[in-house]
């Protein structure tokens, strides 16, 4: 029988996200959103690319949950994008409401799914998703560190002038400002990073990492990234549809690894048909651990934020 993924959010992300799974044939799809006939038009046009792309997946569209019924996979994708004169805070309270509100539904008709959140601020929405689901912390993962990784090596890979295919690189700590690459741990095929590049240019791509999101909406105005946020988030989906055990840095429940407790944050884990099957802790220098433990406490404040209005 074929795999079932669910999608949350119709938008860019959703529908890329969608796209991506059909395109590497991995599951049926559900496309779901409260725009009426939005998620049922991307998914028919999805599904009529089919023929031409050789896919023999189904993809459907619903602006309720029923359709999604054990669903192997849901990820959530639906929420706002901040607009002008909106505070952090108003799209954090404002996407906790989407996010939870998709989780629970998403609990309710695929109770043993795992799920993977990708609406910002992401380390805390998929805190959101993990209490509103109440699903097991291996069943709840955030995408960010692949996102964040896949940003790294591609400028590594630019400056270098090799292929992305040889860098490995790993961002770890939460989506945002404070996200933490570590630099020591990246390497060209085994060749460490630091024995490659000077320390300015090193400066200079772990800057443009921790921009990574910003330098997109910049360009798009209008909106934020969609093409390397899904294909991060589907990266996951097949590693836990296909039992791949992959290593990823992602967003996962911390309870005393690296000293933080109770929070999600961004940190390699393996990814298999259980979700979250294991998390590493990578030995730190005192420098990349006073790092991580910064991004942590600030997405701890906001999870405070969101516990406060509760
Ligand atoms: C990004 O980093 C918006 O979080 C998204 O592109």
């Amino acid at each position: 029988m074929r795999k079932k993924v669910t999608v949350v959010g119709a938008g860019n992300v959703g529908a890329n996200c969608a796209l991506r799974i059909a395109d590497k044939e991995l599951a049926d799809v559900v496309l779901v959103d409260v725009v009426e006939g939005v998620p049922q038009g991307k998914g028919l046009d999805i599904l009529e690319s089919g023929p031409v792309q050789g896919y023999d997946v189904s993809i459907t569209g619903a602006n309720d949950y029923a359709p999604t019924a054990n669903s192997d996979i849901a990820i959530i994708t639906a929420g706002l994008a901040r607009k002008p004169g909106m505070s952090r805070d108003d799209l954090l309270f404002a996407n906790n409401d989407v996010v939870r509100t998709s989780a629970e539904q998403v609990a309710k008709y695929s109770p043993n799914c795992i799920i993977i959140v990708v609406t910002n601020p992401l380390d805390v929405m998929t805190q959101a998703a993990f209490w509103a689901s109440k699903f097991p912390k291996n069943r709840v993962v955030g995408m960010a560190g692949v996102l964040d990784s896949a940003r790294f090596r591609t400028f590594i890979a630019e400056e270098l002038k090799v292929s992305v295919e040889n860098v490995t690189g790993v961002v770890m700590g939460g989506h945002g400002d404070t996200m933490v690459p570590i630099v020591r741990l990246s390497s060209v095929s085994g060749i460490p990073l630091t024995e490659l590049m000077d320390q300015a240019a090193i400066d200079r791509i772990v800057d443009r990492t921790r921009n990574g999101g910003a330098e997109i909406v910049k360009y798009l105005k209008t909106g934020s990234a969609y093409y390397a946020p899904s294909a991060s988030a589907v990266e996951m989906a097949e590693a836990i549809l296909k039992d791949k055990k992959k290593v990823l840095p992602c967003s996962a429940y911390l309870e005393g690894e690296y000293g933080i407790d109770g929070v999600y944050v961004g940190v390699p884990v393996k990814l298999g048909a259980a979700g979250v099957e294991k998390i590493y802790e990578v030995r730190l220098t005192g420098d990349e651990m006073a790092m991580l433990k910064k991004s942590a406490a600030s997405v701890q404040e906001m999870v405070d934020v969101l516990k406060q209005k509760q």
